[in-house]
C-alpha cells in the first residue's frame, strides 16, 4: 500500500490538470514550449526511473520519487511565474515517471505469486482514488489551484518517509549478491501470505531467482529490449498501454463534463455530478477487479474488458449518429458501463503485466519503455480529442475508440500470455522459451 501510494499522485495530477487547467492558464499563461516540456516530463521520468531502479534499487527509486513529489507540489503551489510553474510541473512529471516504473516493480517483486495481481493493482486503485480526489477537490476548491497542488505534498512526504522503513525486493537483493537479506525478504512475504512451514519452498524459490540472476547479462541496455529473447515481452508491455490509451479513457477522464455536454446534459451541476459518478465507478470496479484478477486470470479479464468497452462505446456512437431522443440517458448509462469495463481490466492489467513479463535483467528498462508508451499516447489522445470532437463529432470519435478496443481483443488473443499464479521466474522461462531461437 505504501508503494502504491504513488499511484494516488499519478491520478491526482491527471485529474488536477483537467480541473485546474483553465484557471491556471488564466493566472499564469504558459508559453507553448513550457507546456511541451511539462508534457514531456513524465516520459523523461520513466526513462530515468528505469535506470534508477536498476542502480539504486526499487526502494531507492521510490524514495527518490516521494521526495520529487513533495518538492514538485511545493514548488507548484508557490510558483510566482510561468517559468517557476514549468519547473515545478517538470519535477512532478519526473516523479510520476519514476514512480510509474518503481511502484509496480517493487510490489510485483515482493508479492507471493498467487496474490501478485491483487497487490500490484493497489497501484491502479490509488490512481483511481487520485482522480476522484482531484474531481472532488475541483468541486470544493473551484479555481484555487495553489491549494490543489499543495495537498499533493502530504502523500509525497509519506511515501518517501515510509519507504525508508521498508526493505528492497528479494530479486534486487539477489542481483546485488545479498542472498541472506533476499532469503529474509522471501520468508517475510510467505509468512504474510499465511504460509508457515516453508523452508523447502523458500530454497526452491531462491534457487530459481539465483538461476535467473546468473542468466542475466551485466550490462543490459535499451537495445536488448528488441532482442529476440525479450521482444515478445516488449510487444505485450508496450502494446497493452497503447491500446489502453487508444480506448479513449482519458478523453473521458479529462473531458467528462464536455462529453456529457455533447450528449445533451445542459446544467453545469449535472455535468459535474455525472463526472463524479465516473470517478466513483472507476474506484469501485477497480476493487472488484482486485478480488477477481488472481482467480480469473489476466487473459479472460482482458477479453471481458475490451469487449465491454467496445460495446458501450459503439452504443453511444450509434445513439449520437442517429440523434436518438434519449441520447443523454444512453450516453450516461453507456459511459458508466464503459468505465466499469475499463476499471475491471483495461485499467489495472497493463500495469500488472508490464511488471510480470520482462526478464529480470531488463525488467526496469522494459517497464520504463512501457510507461513511456502510456504517457505518450495519453498526451496524444488528450491533445487531439477536443479538435477531433469539433471536426468529426462524438459518433466518429467514439467509433474510433471502439475500433481500438476491438483491436485489443485480437491483441489479447494473439500476443498476451497468461501469467496468473506463476512466479516471475516461471513466467520468464516460459516467455523466453516462446521466442524464436
Ligand atoms: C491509465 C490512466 C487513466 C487511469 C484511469 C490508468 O490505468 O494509465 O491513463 O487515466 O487508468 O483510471
Amino acid at each position: 500500500m505504501i508503494a502504491g501510494l504513488s499511484g494516488f499522485l499519478f491520478g491526482y495530477d491527471e485529474g488536477i490538470i483537467a480541473g485546474a487547467l483553465s484557471a491556471l492558464r488564466a493566472d499564469l499563461a504558459m508559453s507553448p514550449w513550457v507546456e511541451g516540456l511539462v508534457t514531456a516530463a513524465v516520459p523523461l521520468g520513466s526513462l530515468a526511473g528505469g535506470r534508477i531502479a536498476s542502480s539504486l534499487g526499487r526502494r531507492g527509486a521510490l524514495i527518490t520519487a516521494g521526495a520529487l513529489f513533495a518538492l514538485g507540489a511545493l514548488l507548484s503551489a508557490f510558483a510566482a511565474s510561468q517559468e517557476a510553474l514549468g519547473l515545478a510541473r517538470l519535477t512532478l512529471g519526473l516523479a510520476i515517471g519514476v514512480a510509474a516504473v518503481a511502484a509496480p516493480l517493487y510490489i510485483a517483486e515482493n508479492a507471493p505469486a498467487r496474490r501478485r495481481g491483487m497487490l500490484v493493482s493497489f497501484y491502479q486503485l490509488a490512481i483511481t482514488l487520485g482522480i476522484l480526489g482531484a474531481y472532488v477537490a475541483g468541486f470544493g476548491l473551484g479555481d484555487n489551484w495553489r491549494t490543489m497542488f499543495l495537498i499533493g505534498v502530504v502523500p509525497g512526504v509519506v511515501l518517501a518517509a515510509a519507504m525508508f522503513t521498508l526493505r528492497d525486493t528479494p530479486r534486487w537483493l539477489m542481483l546485488r549478491g545479498r542472498e541472506a537479506e533476499a532469503r529474509a525478504a522471501l520468508i517475510r512475504a510467505s509468512r504474510s501470505d499465511g504460509q508457515t512451514d516453508c523452508d523447502s519452498a523458500i530454497d526452491r524459490q531462491l534457487a530459481e531467482i539465483r538461476q535467473s540472476v546468473s542468466g542475466a547479462a551485466q550490462t543490459a541496455g535499451w537495445r536488448s529490449l528488441f532482442s529476440r529473447r525479450v521482444l515478445p515481452a516488449t510487444i505485450v508491455g508496450v502494446g497493452l498501454f497503447v491500446l489502453q490509451q487508444l480506448s479513449g479513457i482519458n478523453a473521458v477522464i479529462y473531458y467528462a463534463p464536455l462529453v456529457f455536454r455533447e450528449a445533451g446534459f445542459d446544467g453545469h451541476a449535472t455535468q459535474l455530478l455525472a463526472t463524479i459518478g465516473v470517478g466513483v465507478i472507476n474506484v469501485a470496479m477497480t476493487i472488484v477487479s482486485m478480488l477477481l484478477i488472481d482467480r480469473v486470470g489476466r487473459r479472460l479479464m482482458l477479453y471481458l474488458g475490451f469487449a465491454g468497452t467496445a460495446l458501450s462505446l459503439a452504443v453511444i456512437a450509434c445513439a449520437a449518429a442517429f440523434q436518438t431522443p434519449w441520447l443523454n440517458a444512453i450516453a450516461l448509462a453507456g459511459l458508466f458501463v464503459y468505465i466499469a469495463a475499463f476499471a475491471l481490466s483495461v485499467g489495472p492489467i497493463p500495469w500488472l503485466m508490464m511488471a510480470e513479463i520482462f526478464p529480470l535483467e531488463v525488467r526496469p528498462l522494459g517497464m520504463g519503455l512501457a510507461s513511456i508508451a502510456n504517457w505518450t499516447f495519453n498526451a496524444i489522445v488528450v491533445a487531439v480529442f477536443p479538435i477531433a470532437l469539433g471536426a468529426f463529432g462524438l459518433a466518429s470519435v467514439f467509433s474510433f475508440f471502439a475500433a481500438a478496443c476491438l483491436a485489443g481483443l485480437l491483441f489479447t488473443r494473439y500476443c498476451v500470455t497468461e501469467t496468473a499464479g506463476d512466479t516471475l521466474e516461471a513466467i520468464e522461462k516460459r516467455l523466453v522459451g516462446l521466442a524464436p531461437a
